[in-house]
């Protein structure tokens, strides 16, 4: 008996040691990062927030607002997208959060969502770890105003401030995007098989998707030195592609995809290893998000500098078609391009941008019978 009641506790020490390794960093919401514990009504005056520690587990700086869902901001009537609180970052406000557990040299995405709510353009600095991201804050992409964003950055100590500051100074200094839902996902290293030389050609691993967001997650477009939420992949030219998950929308293989919304505007690229002179066969899936993207859609993609273009009838409720694009490499390093022939928009809603999806992105060596 004696012996038994010892045995529990050790064995509870046990187990805490363990999980306290391996906490670390969780996939998920940050704490209190969909902001629904608020200032206590001593630390408000109107929706102001007063003092630097008033939202519990953040640190604020500047004009921050905690704006409850359904208030009214002229005749625009605020909605919030999870919960029933959001906190708007005026001229120069920021948010920041200190996370514990990272992993020196691993590589963090960011995600959260956000809403403008002015007129003019603006603007969000996301910073971790000495490295910074300016996001233009579009309002082109979903119908209610909210949109995700993903920003990744690579950890240089086990302990993280993560900064989102809107850098914006305008008359009206309530002026400024709305945040909600900051969340974080360690990515990992995409890795090459011997079947296909592309790295996470099928998108599974990607930046946290908040779980009820019907909109997906935008993935900026980055100078190339800068790290991807989406490993293996860089997202360039001027806007961003869209990261999806089945859970609300049509994806052709697994459960994540990418879909390419601003037409020429935005592509998706890799460098990929090859040998000069090898033949080799790049194939791929177009289809659509089940998301009334309807009408004719068009990826183009380039291996080096062979190209295709692959025509997609959609019906706007989801469906798949497989390209091949067979291409003699030029070089050591082939460079793959995807991106949308044409902007599309929706025909449930002419101001949300939409296009084809991208998924299962393969190439292989093709064997050539020599001849004599
Ligand atoms: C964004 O914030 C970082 C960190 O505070 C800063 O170093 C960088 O200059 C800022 N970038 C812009 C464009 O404001």
């Amino acid at each position: 008996m004696g012996r038994l009641s010892m045995a529990v506790p050790v064995m509870l020490l046990l187990l805490c040691a363990t999980c306290r390794l391996a906490l670390g960093i969780t996939d998920g919401l940050l704490p209190n990062g969909n902001f629904e514990r608020g200032p206590a009504p001593s630390q408000l005056r109107g929706t102001r927030v007063m003092g630097s520690s008033a939202i519990p587990a953040w640190q604020t700086s500047g004009f921050v607002e905690y704006i409850p869902s359904g208030r009214k901001q002229g005749d625009m009537v605020l909605v919030v997208p999870e919960g029933a609180y959001a906190v708007r970052l005026g001229n120069e406000a920021s948010i920041r959060q200190r996370l514990h557990g990272a992993a020196r040299g691993a590589r963090y995405s960011l995600t959260f969502s956000a809403a403008r709510t002015c007129a003019q353009a603006e603007q969000l600095n996301v910073s971790a770890s000495g490295q910074s991201g300016l996001l233009a804050m579009q309002t082109m992409y979903s119908s209610n105003g909210w949109d995700s964003y993903a920003w990744a950055w690579v950890a240089d100590a086990d302990e993280v401030d993560v900064v989102i500051h809107n850098p914006g100074v305008t008359e009206d200094p309530a002026c400024g995007p709305l945040i909600d839902s900051v969340a974080i996902k360690t990515l990992n290293p995409p890795r090459r098989t011997n079947k296909n030389l592309v790295k996470n050609g099928d998108f599974e691993e990607g930046p946290y998707i908040i779980p009820g967001t019907k909109w997906g997650v935008l993935i900026p477009s980055r100078v190339v030195d800068d790290h991807s939420p989406l490993p293996g992949w860089m997202v360039e030219s001027l806007k961003a592609i869209k990261y999806i998950d089945s859970d609300s929308f049509a994806v052709p293989r697994g459960r994540r995809a990418v879909e390419l919304l601003a037409g020429r505007e935005s592509a998706i690229a890799q460098v990929i290893r090859t040998v000069p002179g090898r033949q080799y066969a790049l194939s791929f899936t177009v289809g659509d998000a089940s998301n009334a993207c309807r009408g004719s859609l068009m990826v183009e993609a380039y291996a080096g500098r062979e190209s295709t273009k692959v025509a997609y009838e959609s019906a706007g409720k989801g469906g798949v078609k497989r390209a091949v694009l067979p291409f003699r490499a030029a070089s050591a390093r082939t460079r793959l391009v995807f991106f949308s022939s044409f902007y599309s928009t929706r025909s449930d809603d002419l101001s949300s941008l939409c296009g084809p999806v991208l998924d299962d992105v393969a190439v292989v060596s093709v064997r050539t019978t020599k001849r004599g």
